[in-house]
């Protein structure tokens, strides 16, 4: 039988470390998080080794956890789909005696596909520093620390001689969001293609291209767009709603129709990537009759010369989707077209509706002119269009 002494004092010693886990959360609860949250995340974990069951300090290592780490780092390390378009390119493109760099390491799963490969050495960077630390352990786990440097920095950060010994071999990536263009990929690749990459460096993708289709989908107007919720007429807020961006699970729900097949917008060469900005006008062809509801905005990455990954309308894997939504569900017969504008800058993608042109409407030349900016225009005559072209 414990006796009553030494009782009394396992009691007060486990008060005190319950005290101390509670300064800690306290402690922790006070940080800025301007470092990415790493103080913050070493409190609440030191609470924890001290007292396992502490609730705060779950509950707020868990809330770090949801600010720092994006949900989509889950759904997109299962896409087999996309991992194995990734496996099969880095086999293929990176050659024994490579260095690689690898923008965005995530959980380090392109860093290891080109170690694997036979990479000499990759370098891969990571901007939020609990997911570099992460990486890193899932990279040790995996016997590669000796092949892979985590750089937990931004790339446009990373200095040639201190972060990395020489330029790169083969700039790998996967940094694009459901419209290539979000997550600054082009500022991204064009810095680093200059200045970490020897010249003729290879990159994987090697391109990107974006593409605009008219699509027919009561529920995404249902979805996007109420008309009235409980008796109320909601309207007045529809302007808010231009564009809709879905999971892969609520673009499915809305059962879409294309009304015509999608065109190609925008080309992207990442092997030789510029920061310009571009526009272009033009019209999308609708092959078959419907209500138009919205243009769907899809990619195309080309990781090698064979092997692609995208979020088409019928692609399967963890991309979402964006739709660019009608001001009004407009009637189209086939053969109409739908009149669009689009313009990227090195972070996004915006596109207006401009109208439905029927088809004797428009003569057969392509009235397509482009000026010095780069910006393609439509030709004054409104029966003259720009054709875009088709896959
Ligand atoms: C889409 S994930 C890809 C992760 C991993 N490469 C993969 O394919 O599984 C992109 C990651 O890159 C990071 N990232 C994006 N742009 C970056 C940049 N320019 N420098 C450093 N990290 C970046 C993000 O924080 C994110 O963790």
């Amino acid at each position: 039988m414990t006796h009553p002494l030494h009782a009394a004092s396992a009691d007060a010693a486990g008060e005190t470390t319950k005290q101390q886990a509670d300064e800690l959360v306290l402690e922790a609860q006070l940080q800025p998080l301007a470092d990415g949250g790493v103080e913050t995340s070493r409190l609440l974990s030191e609470a924890l080794r001290l007292d396992p069951s502490n609730h705060d300090a779950q509950i707020l290592l868990e809330r770090l956890h949801q600010m720092t780490v994006p949900r989509w780092h889950f759904p997109m390390l299962a896409d087999t789909g996309r991992n194995q378009a990734y496996a099969k390119a880095i086999a293929e493109k990176v050659k024994p005696g490579d260095v690689v760099l690898d923008i965005g390491c995530g959980a380090g799963l392109t860093a290891m596909l080109a170690a694997r490969a036979g990479a000499k050495h990759v370098y891969t960077c990571e901007q939020q520093p609990l997911i570099a630390a992460a990486a890193k352990e899932v990279i040790a786990r995996n016997g590669l620390s000796d092949r892979i440097t985590v750089i937990p920095k931004w790339s446009h950060d990373i200095k040639i001689g201190v972060d990395m010994p020489e330029q790169a071999d083969v700039v790998l990536s996967e940094i694009v969001d459901t419209v290539l263009l979000g997550e600054g990929a082009l500022a991204t690749l064009t810095l680093a293609m200059k200045s970490l990459a020897k010249p003729g460096a290879r990159c994987i993708p090697e391109s990107g291209m974006l593409f605009a289709q008219p699509i027919e989908s009561d529920s995404l107007y249902e979805v996007w767009r109420p008309q009235a919720a409980e008796g109320f007429d909601l309207s007045g807020f529809h302007h808010f709603a231009t564009v809709a961006q879905m999971t892969p699970g609520e673009f499915d729900v809305c059962n879409p129709r294309p009304l015509g097949i999608r065109a190609k917008l925008f080309d992207f060469d990442f092997t030789n990537p510029s920061m310009k900005d571009a526009s272009i006008s033009g019209n999308l062809v609708c092959s078959e009759a419907g209500m138009v509801h919205a243009v769907l905005v899809t990619f195309e990455m080309r990781l090698t010369a064979r092997i692609t990954v995208g979020n088409g309308i019928t692609a399967k894997g963890h991309w979402g989707r964006t739709a660019f939504l009608l001001k009004h569900p407009e009637a189209v017969a086939a053969r109409d077209m739908i009149s669009i504008t689009a313009q990227h800058d090195t972070a996004a993608l915006s596109l207006t509706v401009d109208g439905i042109v029927a088809p004797e409407a428009t003569s057969q030349s392509d009235g397509a002119s482009t000026t010095a900016t780069g910006k393609h225009e439509m030709a004054a005559s409104p029966a003259r269009v720009l054709k875009l072209a088709t896959s």
